[in-house]
């Protein structure tokens, strides 16, 4: 038996570590569908190509290779999957502020979507999976067996996200990392390719006041108790 969680929620909602550490209790494979948009935008800037050209962008997409898998030991360095883009590790390559922008941009080319979508249906199919991004709840996995939205306040998310950055020595103000999350958020929202939205059947879980710990334990346990209902169905 399969069983499918579908995780959707905005920039820096915990959306990675916490379906990262879901994945580890319940042995399943976490996949990181921003990551695929990332690789995207990181194809575009390689190429020296406009985040919007759409035909090129899509045909740098199918010609690609595009791998993830759970960190070995000697890849543990904060990283929650190991990606590799055309057979190069660009784990951390693809984290940079740059590379965010561009992915929320390439995110918004309808034809781009259709490929990767296609790319992480396949990855499900046979398999459990816990799978995190924006379209995943109604478009990647409309009949996941677990729908979750997790969100969180904007000044709670952009403290996260400078806390991750400045980890990486990367030099930016509060302010300029909030302004890029309401951006991207935006982006995210109103683009009219399957934006960001919450579907009627997934369960909303605020993390502003909840440790990683917490949100995890509300999930595990939610899923344990749907999963032993599906094995006896
Ligand atoms: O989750 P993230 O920040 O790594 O995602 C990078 C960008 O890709 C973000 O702007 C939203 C977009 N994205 C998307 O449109 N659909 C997904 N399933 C995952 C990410």
């Amino acid at each position: 038996m399969n069983f499918h969680i579908a995780i959707d929620g905005p920039v820096a909602a915990g959306k990675g570590t916490i379906s990262r550490l879901v994945a580890e209790r319940l042995g399943y494979l976490y996949v990181d569908t921003g990551a695929m948009y990332r690789m995207t935008a990181l194809l575009a800037i390689n190429a020296g190509v406009d985040p919007k050209d759409e035909d090129t962008v899509a045909k740098l997409v199918e010609n690609s290779k595009m791998e993830m898998r759970t960190p070995s030991e000697n890849e543990k360095d904060g990283r929650l999957s190991t990606i590799f883009l055309d057979g190069e590790d660009v784990s951390w390559k693809i984290r940079t502020e740059k590379v965010s922008l561009g992915a929320s941009s390439v995110a918004q080319l309808p034809k781009v979507r259709k490929i990767l979508v296609k790319k992480q249906q396949e990855i499900a199919k046979g398999q459990s999976v816990i799978m995190e991004g924006r379209d995943i709840t109604y478009r990647v996995l409309p009949d996941a067996d677990l729908k979750i939205f997790l969100t969180g306040s904007d000044v709670v998310r952009t403290k996260r996200r400078l806390t991750q950055l400045q980890a990486k020595g990367e030099d930016v103000t509060f302010e300029e990392v909030l302004r890029d999350l309401i951006k991207r958020d935006k982006q995210d929202m109103t683009r009219s390719t399957d934006p960001l939205k919450i579907v009627d059947d997934a369960i909303v879980i605020d993390t502003s006041d909840l440790s990683i710990q917490q949100v995890v334990e509300i999930i595990v346990s939610k899923a344990k108790i749907m999963i032993e209902k599906k094995n006896n169905a």
